[in-house]
């Protein structure tokens, strides 16, 4: 994460160009000024028009925002639509039956080609099949799923039939997983034999088997399995399916079910400071339109544009911008299903060249680790392929270095790309602050300024706006179409996460610290004000990997922080006290490895600390508070400059200086 002072200290300007701006959705800052100045004067009027002009609605609303259960925001609340409607009848009718929707290119590099014609047909045969599954509107239905053309298939089926969908990510273990499905109260849940990546055959269905004998899961009837590699599938009698049995003589129409714009559409999981993930819940109608709307002007998104957004759909981004934003435009987009380093670290720049991809959207955590890989590797280097159909660049997840963001820009954009920094959260369900790159001057490491419409701000601990140049608490100051509307199942959870007193009540409070720039406004942001941890762009609580640490019987206590990385913005270090003596030398390398292994069972590999230092206790105040401020300086290397006598027994922290090798 790049620090503050080399945030302030960044002052090049890039520009749009004339050519970017002329034929941009959003030209010129006057273009931007003017739609925020619209939001500003009549805020319901600007987001009712645009709600207008952008959705198909079944049913047209009356009313646009509904503030009298805030927190608890409703938009468009008596309007009907249905999202998979949006993103595939509209366009088959517009005359796009035959446009590609989706290239899909296999880890190991066969390309399939879906139309929105056979796209509308798959979705509306699995939807089809999920109905005589008797799946029904307002149940929960789980994917587990490779990066697929099913992926995609399988949220869109479930969106068509009013059912809510939790993606989980297939990196997760069969304990995280268990979680999901335990809360969620899933009915279904969706899964492949296998995934592949970077070459390899990963299980997955194994880990679903293993979720469901783990307890908790009794509200799951079915197991719809897509055979993507015919690994094992160990199918169950009665319970498991296989997709391609179920879909067979499936009708290709099915009539879609037309919802309240405030119905679920999903539950994803995601990671807070305090206890297990919680299931952020998305509407329909409101989400729609900021994915509809955030292609248009973020990503500037045409009929010509091939748009390739590498996340994947176990995360938000691989929602709003893998399923739901390009198809509800019309466009043609790239799903990969491998990783970038496979076959080489050229990966991303054959396919761009292949593809001919004109719009790039992925992590600063791949950006940094693609250029130490081409600086060993010049023949994998951007620079020897054909970038020339690239018109755009993105970037989300986690605070882009200024470094990288050059290297992007000249090496990968060819120095004629704009480059979009977008900040957003899964909560928010859409860019929150971005450039816009036809208006937006842009600047290495800034996300700019907020999307037209989004009233964000920095405010100290008492909720009050600071002047700009103070770092503070980034919020949100009126509710947003696309906002999270409740933690599933936990309404109260919700209100003081988001809404916290301190603050007045009245604020959505991200979780990012922020500061914006004295002269332009422009955000930067600092990085979690909270105990979570972005590692390689992946939200990851310190208390969940705590938790996954203790419940091994070896571990009397843990404590989890992070530490600056190169290429991962942040690791995992574990400080871990045992229910025996500290371990030294083998003895403790064996217990690491263990332990490492331990957390990628409960919650996945994403997690596993980078390092774990044994001590016989942890530093405490005397009231038994775990110092996490001199952890964090103790993983980061530093030496301990404040005062520790108040420390119960400041002999610890030596001890926890040692990094097992
Ligand atoms: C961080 C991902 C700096 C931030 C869409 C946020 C960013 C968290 C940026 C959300 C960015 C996301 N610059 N930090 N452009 N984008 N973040 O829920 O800390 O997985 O709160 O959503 O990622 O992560 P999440």
């Amino acid at each position: 994460m790049s620090s503050i002072e080399s945030v302030l200290q960044e002052n090049r300007i890039f520009n749009p160009s004339p050519e970017f701006v002329a034929q941009a959705n959003v030209s010129g800052m006057d273009a931007y000024k003017a739609l925020c100045a619209e939001a500003e004067a009549d805020y319901e009027g600007y987001w009712g028009r645009l709600a207008r002009e952008n959705i198909v609605w079944k049913q047209p609303f009356t009313t646009v925002l509904d503030e009298s259960k805030a927190p608890f925001y409703q938009w468009f609340p008596d309007g009907k639509l249905n999202i998979s409607w949006n993103c595939l009848d509209k366009n088959v009718e517009a005359g796009l039956g035959d446009k590609t929707a989706i290239i899909f290119e296999a880890d190991k590099g066969e390309v399939t080609k879906v139309t929105y014609r056979e796209l509308l047909s798959r979705v509306a045969k699995f939807a089809n099949a999920l109905k005589g599954l008797g799946v029904k509107k307002g149940d929960r239905v789980i994917i587990y799923l490779p990066m697929s053309i099913e992926g995609v298939v399988a949220m869109q089926a479930c969106a068509r039939i009013g059912a809510i969908h939790s993606v989980v990510f297939g990196g997760f273990s069969a304990a995280a997983l268990r979680d999901r499905i335990e809360d969620a109260g899933a009915v279904l849940i969706i899964t492949a034999d296998e995934q592949c990546r970077g070459g390899k055959n990963i299980p997955l269905k194994p880990a679903v088997d293993e979720a469901l004998t783990l307890g908790g899961c009794g509200s799951v009837r079915n197991v719809v399995v897509y055979q993507r590699s015919g690994g094992p599938a160990n199918m169950v009698a009665g319970r498991d399916l296989w997709w391609h049995d179920l879909v067979a003589g499936q009708s290709e129409t099915c009539e879609p079910e037309w919802v309240d714009a405030e119905h679920p559409l999903f539950l994803l999981y995601t990671s807070g400071s305090t206890g297990k993930p919680k299931g952020v819940q998305h509407s329909t109608g409101g989400y729609l339109l900021l994915a509809i709307l955030t292609m248009k002007w973020t990503f500037d998104i045409k009929p010509t544009d091939v748009f390739w957004c590498t996340a994947d759909i176990g995360w938000v981004t691989g929602h709003t911008y893998g399923t739901y934003g390009p198809l509800a435009c019309g466009g043609t987009e790239i799903v990969f299903e491998g990783v970038p380093t496979y076959p080489d670290a050229g990966r991303f720049w054959k396919m761009i060249q292949t593809h001919k991809a004109s719009v790039f959207y992925t992590a600063p955590t791949a950006i940094r680790a693609l250029i130490k890989l081409g600086e060993g590797h010049p023949e994998h280097h951007p620079e020897k392929y054909d970038l020339s159909s690239l018109r755009l660049l993105g970037t989300v997840g986690e605070p882009i270095n200024p470094e990288a963001w050059m290297w992007y820009h000249e090496k990968v954009g060819g120095g004629r790309c704009p480059i979009v920094d977008t900040w957003w959260q899964t909560e928010t369900g859409a860019h929150m602050i971005t450039p816009l790159p036809g208006a937006t001057p842009t600047v290495p490491g800034s996300c700019t300024l907020p999307f037209p419409g989004i009233m964000a701000a920095i405010v100290d601990e008492t909720g009050h706006e600071l002047e700009w140049g103070k770092g503070g608490f980034l919020v949100i100051k009126r509710p947003w179409p696309s906002m999270i509307r409740t933690i599933w199942g936990d309404p109260e959870r919700y209100r003081k996460n988001y809404y916290p007193e301190e603050l007045g009540g009245k604020l959505y409070l991200a979780g990012d610290g922020s500061v914006r720039d004295p002269k332009t406004g422009y955000f930067t942001i600092m990085g979690r004000i909270d105990d979570v941890l972005n590692v390689s762009g992946h939200r990851l609580g310190t208390m969940e990997i705590e938790s996954a640490l203790v419940s091994n019987p070896l571990v009397a206590e843990a404590a989890v922080v992070g530490k600056p990385h190169d290429i991962k913005g942040e690791a995992i270090v574990a400080y871990v006290v045992l229910k025996r003596a500290r371990p030294v030398g083998e003895e403790a390398k064996q217990l690491a490895n263990d332990l490492r292994n331990h957390v990628a069972h409960e919650i996945g590999p994403i997690a596993k600390p980078d390092e774990i230092r044994f001590g016989d206790n942890l530093p405490k105040t005397r009231s038994g508070k775990i110092m996490r401020r001199l952890l964090r300086t103790l993983a980061r290397g530093e030496e301990i400059t404040s005062d520790v006598s108040t420390l119960e027994n400041p002999a610890i922290l030596d001890q926890l200086k040692e990094v097992v090798k």
